[in-house]
């Protein structure tokens, strides 16, 4: 298994992974709309091919999968990581169908590309499979787990409270009956907050518009916004602000390369929750940014924004025992750390 199409593959997860793959012998293939992804990362950072298109576009992607498109005549995808989607929860309550159509709609056009009988590969068991697939899903499709059940292990039930977690979920059903009934293997990754930088400083979150509480954070720091926002501090939590499991982004790029090997070697459908079962408070977050930087910020607190749970910590422990990953970078001092030498990296400071 070689040939790896990496859809999403120019945007924050998805570029630290094509590295991670191209450091582990793969080729990396990306599909890209570039609606928020970096190009200039594939071009001058990355150095790989890509296409520009949707992840729906059926026509596209049996091009692509066949080997047929000019950009990988004659050679064939062995194995697909799937991360395009739209990530913004709040703008999944105000604009769902964007979210349902990009999220679930897109990717069930892909799924049902690989199900096509001129996808099939031999794989490392000498028989005829079809395109194996990491999906990217997310601890959003736990919604709100009771305390007993911190940290989240896998089969706890799953509500998510929404539309962007139940997107992600009804993705994951999907690959549950497609295995069931065609025998597509996949693993989904139940990602918690993805956060910092490669450590080499040259790849790192770079949205365009960005929502996530580091970068934001830093951002305060460093003059670029006037203030940080807190949303809610009467949470049932220590301090009153949410809890998260922060998961360093090399670590999370390195368990696609585990996942990869696990699937040609098993096959399968599972399902893996991918942090460090160690949470921190949106408070806590910041007194770290600010020893880090040595710097100062405006704090605003504000109220809550709807459907963001109290706590998410996960359970890692299937992760470590079956694709024998483990976290080494996502202590929360060196994921700041990483993620303030791409900042200043980013804004030549
Ligand atoms: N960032 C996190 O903490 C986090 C947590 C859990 C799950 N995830 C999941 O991980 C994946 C990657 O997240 P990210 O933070 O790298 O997001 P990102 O926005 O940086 O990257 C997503 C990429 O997908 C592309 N894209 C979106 N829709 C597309 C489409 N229809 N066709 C082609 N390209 C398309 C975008 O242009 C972008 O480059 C997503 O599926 C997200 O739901 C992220």
């Amino acid at each position: 298994m070689r040939n790896i199409l990496v859809t999403g593959g120019s945007g924050y997860i998805g570029s630290h992974t094509v590295r991670e793959l191209l450091k582990n012998g793969f080729n990396a293939l990306v599909l890209d709309n570039f609606r928020y992804g970096n190009r200039d990362i594939l071009e001058n950072v990355l150095r790989v091919p890509y296409v520009v298109g949707q992840i729906g576009d059926k026509k596209l992607l049996d091009l692509i999968l066949s080997g047929n498109h000019p950009i990988n005549k004659g050679k064939e995808i062995d194995a697909i990581i799937h991360f395009a989607a739209y990530i913004d929860v709040n703008e999944s309550w105000e604009d769902p169908a964007k979210y349902y159509n990009n999220n679930f709609i897109e990717t069930f056009n892909l799924l049902e590309t690989i199900l096509s009988p001129n996808h099939k590969r031999i794989n490392a068991n000498k028989t005829n499979n079809l395109i194996p697939i990491v999906f990217s899903s997310s601890c959003a499709t736990y919604g709100i787990p009771k305390e007993n059940e911190i940290p989240i292990s896998e089969n706890i039930p799953q509500n998510p409270i929404n539309p962007y977690g139940r997107s992600k979920l009804m993705t994951e059903q999907i690959l549950s009956d497609f295995f069931k009934a065609y025998g597509l293997s996949s693993v989904s990754l139940r990602y918690f907050n993805a956060a910092g930088a490669d450590p080499n400083s040259d790849l790192g979150e770079n949205r365009k518009l960005e929502t996530h509480l580091i970068p934001l954070t830093l951002d305060a720091l460093s003059g670029n916004k006037e203030y940080i926002n807190i949303y809610g501090n009467d949470y049932p939590t220590p301090d009153g602000t949410c809890i998260r499991d922060y998961i360093h982004i090399t670590d999370l790029a390195k368990a696609h390369v585990k996942a990869l090997d696990f699937i040609s070697n098993s096959g399968g459908c599972k399902f893996y929750n991918l942090g460090t079962g160690k949470g921190y408070s949106v408070r806590e977050v910041i007194e770290v940014a600010k020893k880090i930087t040595g710097l100062e910020l405006v704090v605003n607190e504000t109220l809550r924004r709807d459907g963001d749970p109290p706590i998410l910590v996960a359970s890692s422990e299937k992760a470590y025992k079956e694709l024998k990953w483990k976290p080494i970078y996502s202590d929360i001092e060196t994921i700041i750390k990483h993620a303030w030498l791409w900042h200043k990296f980013k804004n030549n400071l």
